[in-house]
């Protein structure tokens, strides 16, 4: 028997499965502010068919449910989707089906992933743990239709070297299944070389606790974690926007939203 090194993949699957219960409920990952931006920038309509990548516990379709046809959610990690059924069945969402798949190595004898099936592809929250990310986003437009829309909402970094590396250091810590958070430019190269053409591209900030990043952690992590906040100069600290509020320290975490269509057609 040949031992192997865990991938990205592994490690990925393994924190999801341990942290499937932190997702269902998760009020980053419910905040219905940022869903409901998605579903305007999308402007669905009720003939569309849609493939959710990495849909976690299933909170992005199921905000999109009421508007498209059918969605498909895929996910690498078993037990996050027997989260997202169990949430269907709860909030009656009978339009969704949920498919185990890695977006680098999606079943190729299975038709629902034959190129140009999908109106509208997106994926939330999750491109930060692809080993491969320009393969995935290949991946993900070769499955959408000429001139359909990709949908990204995802952690990023400002253009800013020392933010680029904390932030990015910081979120391994807090899961080391963290690959890297991009920074806006690198999204927009990244998405022209998958042969897109980005329409909208708006970044946001939210202002977000320490527990954010320490909680469900290791005890090694949390005081790595707190190592180099503690190690930060005051324009450092600055920098992350590190504050502490009614006795709790505050960061800025940085995101963006993206919209781009594909080309051809
Ligand atoms: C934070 S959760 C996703 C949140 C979800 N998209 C939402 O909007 O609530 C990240 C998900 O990415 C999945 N994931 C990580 N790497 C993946 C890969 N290569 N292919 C498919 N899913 C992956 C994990 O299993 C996990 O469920």
């Amino acid at each position: 028997m040949t031992d192997r090194s865990p991938t990205i993949e592994d490690r990925a699957r393994a924190v999801f499965t341990a942290r499937a219960h932190c997702y269902v409920a998760s009020s980053s990952h419910t905040d219905p502010q940022v869903l409901g931006w998605l579903v305007e920038l999308a402007q669905p309509r009720p003939s569309w068919r849609m493939l959710d990548v990495a849909t976690g516990a299933g909170h992005t379709a199921f905000a999109f449910a009421p508007y498209v046809d059918e969605i498909i959610g895929i996910d690498l990690t078993p037990r996050m989707l027997a989260e997202a059924e169990k949430l269907a069945e709860q909030q009656g969402v009978t339009n969704v089906r949920f498919v185990v798949a890695d977006i680098h190595e999606l079943p190729f004898d299975d038709e629902t992933f034959d190129d140009e099936q999908f109106d509208l592809v997106t994926c939330r929250r999750a491109a930060h743990h692809f080993s491969g990310i320009q393969e995935a986003l290949t991946e993900m437009v070769r499955m959408l239709k000429p001139q359909g829309l990709l949908l990204i909402d995802d952690r990023c970094v400002p253009e800013d070297d020392f933010v680029d590396s904390v932030m990015n250091r910081l979120d391994w810590l807090h899961d080391e299944s963290h690959v890297r958070e991009y920074r806006p430019s690198q999204w927009q190269a990244m998405l022209e070389a998958a042969g897109c053409r980005v329409v909208t591209l708006a970044t946001y900030i939210r202002h977000r606790p320490l527990t954010s990043l320490t909680e469900c952690v290791s005890p090694q992590n949390v005081a790595q974690i707190h190592g180099i906040l503690d190690s930060l100069s005051p324009v450092q600290r600055q920098k992350l926007a590190l504050e502490e509020k009614e006795g709790a320290l505050y960061s800025n975490h940085w995101y963006l939203l993206i919209a781009a269509q594909k080309i051809g057609g």
